[in-house]
């Protein structure tokens, strides 16, 4: 059985990234809602529709087990779906719970919550994660203590997308400016959107130094290992990618090479 990876365009390859890197024999299918991206900027009812759509689509093509490497979906659309959509013998997992875990410094299993290491968490994310409150919400079921500062980026997705780097620093110095202003000593940062490790280096140099950036993809990756081995039958072996995209191809090709830097074969759904 192939693992579906979920993401509303092509953000999500930092995911499939570091996946692809920790299960290299694994199957893959990504499938990237480009068609209708952004989802940061829609309401929560088109972000549960779409994202229900898009793990229709990866079921049907097989996978057992579908991962949301959207933010904005994991935020949004998870809980919904897993109780109202998601059938019994397949599973959905979302990407906030990983950055959660990382601050617990354990997996949570419904006991005890955590002691967090953290006493200020930074939180970037786009606007409807951020409306969601999905993350703050998380955190307080599996973790007492922290703090935590969401500060929306809006306009970050189409700024990287057109190519327009500049806009795109002036964002992050904007919004890391904001959340020091609430919290002026952080100890750790979550950048909470598929496409915020394309700016990485632009949110560390606005960050004070020493601040813990958590690394989405790897901690991803970390999770699924851990579910892969209770889990075993969701795991495949063969190593085969497809990335799938519901929008134009030949743009969508054009468009993911200019922000990775290498080609990638998207085909048509
Ligand atoms: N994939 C989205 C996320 O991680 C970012 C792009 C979008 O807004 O669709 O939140």
């Amino acid at each position: 059985m192939p693992i579906g990876v979920f993401d509303s365009g092509f953000g999500g390859l930092t995911v499939l990234g570091a996946l692809r890197e920790r299960f290299p024999e694994q199957d893959f299918i990504y499938f990237g809602d480009t068609a209708n991206a952004p989802y940061g900027e829609r309401s929560a009812q088109e972000v549960v529709d779409l994202t229900i759509a898009g793990c229709r689509y990866l079921f049907g093509r097989g996978c057992g087990l579908v991962i949301l490497a959207c933010n904005t979906s994991s935020a949004i659309a998870l809980r919904p779906m897993q109780e109202y959509f998601v059938p019994a013998d397949r599973r959905v997992l979302g990407v906030l719970v990983p950055m959660i875990e990382a601050i617990a410094g354990r997996p949570y299993r419904g006991d005890k919550r955590a002691e967090a290491a953290a006493q200020n968490v930074l939180f970037f994310a786009t606007p409807g994660t951020v409306k969601s409150g999905a993350f703050e919400r998380e955190l307080a079921l599996r973790v007492s203590g922290p703090r935590v500062i969401s500060v929306a980026c809006g306009g970050l997705v189409s700024a990287l997308e057109g190519g327009d780097k500049a806009a795109a620093e002036r964002i992050v110095e904007r919004a890391v400016a904001e959340a020091l202003e609430a919290a002026p000593e952080p100890e750790m940062a979550v950048l909470g959107c598929t496409h915020y490790p394309l700016m990485e280096a632009a949110f560390r140099r606005a960050l004070p130094e020493g601040v813990n950036v958590l690394s989405q993809g790897v901690l991803v990756a970390a999770r699924l290992a851990e579910y892969l081995e209770r889990f075993p039958q969701f795991a495949s072996c063969g190593g085969a990618l497809e990335l799938v995209t519901s929008g134009d191809v030949a743009v969508v090709r054009e468009e993911a090479a200019r922000l990775f830097g290498v080609a990638l074969p998207f085909k048509a759904m």
